[in-house]
């Protein structure tokens, strides 16, 4: 079990095998003037992350929120800030929002001069680092930062906006990324982003992946606690029968 994913598990008292696959709502899906009755109604599922956009407008057509949300949320709940940041300037704003409250931080490879530095600046301010690659990059750009990242995360839709179709190859992205780290003896978690559900969380959870985002397909049902259990048991029941 590699640290960050050992990590992801503690967070949930379910139980190891509950927890095996995380599935981290995204609130970008919710509904912004009931936003910790929306919190609440995830947390009652059992989650032990939810995953937080940043968008600025310029990294990808949209905006989103800044750190007077981040600050608000971590006010009102115990579960750990995933914050994916889909900004021309991480270097600036990680540090900014790790104040405010994010507990792991992810950034784009597409937009790191200097990758490396940025990934031992999120650690070096307590962060968990992740480095986020589009659908139009390939692994092999994380080469030479995989010992460093505590995870990556997988872009299955290009970023930007929610409800988007899922892009079957990110899978095969992720089975190498499974495969590098196997070869390799290395440590992180792997988290998919973008058009993940009840339709597709199987052949997902089978990939490979240890965290799953879904905004629409949790936010956007009729009850979101069901739904991220309805997942959750999913991926178990994919793990637990072979195909
Ligand atoms: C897209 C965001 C996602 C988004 C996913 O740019 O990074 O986190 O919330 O939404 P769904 O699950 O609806 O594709
Ligand atoms: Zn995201």
């Amino acid at each position: 079990m590699n640290r960050a994913r050992a990590w992801a598990q503690s967070l949930n008292p379910s139980g190891a095998d509950f927890n095996r696959v995380q599935i981290l709502p995204s609130i970008f899906a919710a509904d912004f003037v009931r936003l910790g009755e929306e919190i609440r109604r995830v947390e009652q599922a059992g989650v032990g992350m939810i995953h937080v956009d940043i968008m600025d407008g310029h990294f990808v057509p949209n905006f989103t929120m800044g750190t007077p949300i981040t600050e608000s949320i971590r006010r009102f709940t115990h579960v750990k800030l995933d914050h994916h940041l889909m900004i021309e300037d991480p270097d600036t704003y990680a540090p900014i929002f790790i104040k405010a409250g994010a507990d792991c931080v992810s950034v784009h490879e597409e937009v790191c001069r200097n990758l490396d530095r940025t990934l031992h600046m999120v650690r070096e301010q307590g962060a968990k680092a992740g480095v986020v690659i589009n659908p139009a990059t390939p692994v092999s750009q994380l080469e030479n930062v995989l010992d460093i990242a505590d995870y990556v995360l997988v872009m299955s839709v290009n970023p930007g906006y929610g409800g988007q179709k899922f892009i079957p190859n990110s899978l095969r992205k992720v089975r190498e990324l499974v495969r590098m780290r196997e070869q390799r003896g290395l440590d992180f978690a792997i988290e998919i982003d973008g058009g993940v559900g009840m339709e597709n969380i199987a052949d997902v959870a089978r990939a490979g992946v240890d965290w799953v985002v879904a905004g629409s397909s949790v936010f956007h049902a009729p009850d979101p606690a069901q739904a991220v259990r309805d997942m959750q048991r999913a991926a178990e029941e994919a793990l637990s029968v072979r195909v």
